[in-house]
């Protein structure tokens, strides 16, 4: 069966690269609605959608193209996804903060599911706070924002702005479409975020993770339809609202929490960037400085997956994370083994356009059984979908 979709289409001078992206979503067997802000019709017109999808096309609040049904509620109701490509500033700040004052605005409040934003601006407006507000809190709300690339942009400028290449755009809305509801009724703890190990009132032992990849766990699970806890080392990244969080700064209290979530999990994910060591005592107040050495002495952190995995329920599955500075998955291979786990996933941390800080990721599925699965480079909601998926085909997931 088509998946529905409905493409909204705001005004940017992308506009008109809509037009492709409705075709790539009809090629990937969706039927496509198309619903334009009136900027947009400055840019694209009406007839142009319709002559491409055979379908009418919305434009204006009050519209009906079924007499006597409101077509706001009534493709809302029907759609399996929204997606925003182009997605303006001026639509997301609305978006944001619940306006509906056109039909593209009125539509995304009368729906549930789940929903794509592609922005596409001069580089400017996209950085601006107020944009960087609305988008943040879009994604709190569990929307999947497929960033726009770097890039001359209509204007003249260069910087990040311009509409991503619809192939991202199509594969992403392609993932989110045929999830299945692999994780229905589990519950999934997961770890993220580096940890913090106090020196003294204010230093610390860390490192750079961002904790993108846990949240987009999480997120990818409650979209398969899991209930996800998720313990978060200390970091910024704006965590969807459906999925439950537990903050924690040090290592020794994230297995603290862990260890509290434990008998309820039927999965554990360890995608924690957890520092292996801690100082051994840590100094009240702030250390001052003197010219003389100092040494600090290091102690080792509890192995916090390996401990999950030893004490989980029957019947549950343990999952880890391999950050490697190479492609060599023996280590990896090792892993899985000493820390007791079903599998691990290998991603190459040396690699600059995935891994830390990144929003996309690209691993390696290494199963304790021997079987392998590679991603590919995907974003790392992508790489959370596909993980699901191959659990799912491996038979640790069986919903
Ligand atoms: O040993 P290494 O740190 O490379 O192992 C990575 C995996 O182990 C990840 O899943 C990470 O979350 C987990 N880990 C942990 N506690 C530690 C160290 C790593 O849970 N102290």
């Amino acid at each position: 069966m088509a998946y529905r979709v409905v493409l909204g289409v705001s005004g940017s001078v992308a506009a008109y690269r809509a037009a492709d992206l409705a075709r790539e979503l009809m090629r990937s067997n969706c039927e496509v609605r198309v619903c334009l802000t009136d900027a947009a019709q400055q840019f694209v017109t009406a007839a142009l959608f319709e002559a491409l999808t055979g379908l009418p096309c919305l434009q204006d609040t009050f519209e009906e193209p079924v007499r006597g049904r409101m077509a706001h509620i009534d493709w809302a109701r029907q759609a399996d996804l929204l997606i925003i490509a182009p997605g303006s500033a001026n639509t997301m700040a609305k978006l944001a903060h619940g306006e509906g004052d056109d039909m593209l605005t009125t539509l995304a409040l009368a729906y549930r599911g789940p929903l794509l934003v592609a922005p596409a601006m001069n580089p400017a407006m996209f950085e601006h706070a107020a944009t960087q507000a609305a988008i943040a809190t879009l994604r709190s709300r569990g929307a999947v924002i497929v960033e726009p690339a770097v890039g001359d942009v209509a204007c003249g400028e260069n910087g990040q702005g311009k509409l991503a290449s619809i192939s991202t755009i199509v594969r992403e809305a392609a993932q989110i479409l045929s999830r299945g509801q692999w994780l229905a009724g589990r519950h999934i703890l997961i770890t993220g975020g580096p940890t913090h190990e106090p020196i003294d009132a204010v230093r610390f032992v860390g490192n750079r993770s961002s904790g993108k990849m846990a949240v987009a766990l999480a997120r990818a699970a409650t979209l398969c339809g899991a209930s996800v806890t998720l313990v978060l080392g200390p970091t910024d990244v704006v965590v969807p609202d459906g999925v439950e969080v537990r903050r924690v700064q040090t290592a020794v209290q994230m297995l603290e929490a862990c260890q509290r979530v434990l008998p309820s999990a039927d999965g554990v994910i360890g995608c924690a960037a957890v520092a292996d060591y801690r100082p051994s005592q840590t100094i009240d107040g702030k250390r001052r400085r003197t010219d003389e050495p100092w040494s600090l002495e290091l102690i080792p952190n509890p192995d916090i997956i390996a401990e999950l995995a030893a004490k989980r329920k029957p019947g549950a599955w343990a999952l880890g994370f391999a950050a490697e500075p190479a492609d060599d998955p023996s280590v990896a291979r090792e892993k899985v083994t000493a820390k007791g786990l079903d599998g691990i996933a290998l991603n190459n941390v040396s690699r600059t356009d995935i891994g830390f800080g990144s929003d996309n990721n690209e691993v390696r599925l290494l199963m304790t059984d021997g079987r392998e699965a590679e991603s590919g480079l995907r974003s790392k909601l992508g790489v959370g979908l596909w993980l699901f998926e191959k659990l799912h085909e491996f038979g640790l997931v069986s919903n």
